[in-house]
């Protein structure tokens, strides 16, 4: 599996820079890192406590969400144009530089 660099920005507005792997969900990279996302379904698109923004240059280049995810987004807190649930983003060599930025948790 290749490393794939995703970029997060914290509660601070600190930007972290974390490797993850082809195949892990952008919640689990952010999660080991200890970064402070909840994810308490587990990537289970049932609780949208790993919610987060996806920066404006990078929502074209992501599958869009399905309907799970848009009906669990439809319940979470401070929704915008480009939130997205964490754990339903899988990485491909594609995202090599993806940035998100946590949203507000409950
Ligand atoms: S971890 Fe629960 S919806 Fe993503």
């Amino acid at each position: 599996m290749k490393n794939v660099t995703i970029h997060v920005t914290d509660y601070t507005g600190i930007e972290h820079r974390l490797d993850g792997l082809e195949g892990w969900r952008a919640m689990e990279v952010i999660r080991d890192y200890g970064l402070p996302i909840k994810a308490e379904c587990g990537g289970a698109c049932a609780c949208a406590t790993c919610h987060v923004y996806v920066a404006p240059e990078w929502l074209d280049k992501l599958a869009p969400p399905n309907a799970d995810e848009e009906m669990m987004l439809d319940d979470a807190m401070a929704v915008e144009a480009n939130s997205r649930l964490s754990c339903q983003i899988i990485l491909g060599p594609e995202h090599e530089g993806l940035k998100l930025t946590l949203a507000p948790n409950p």
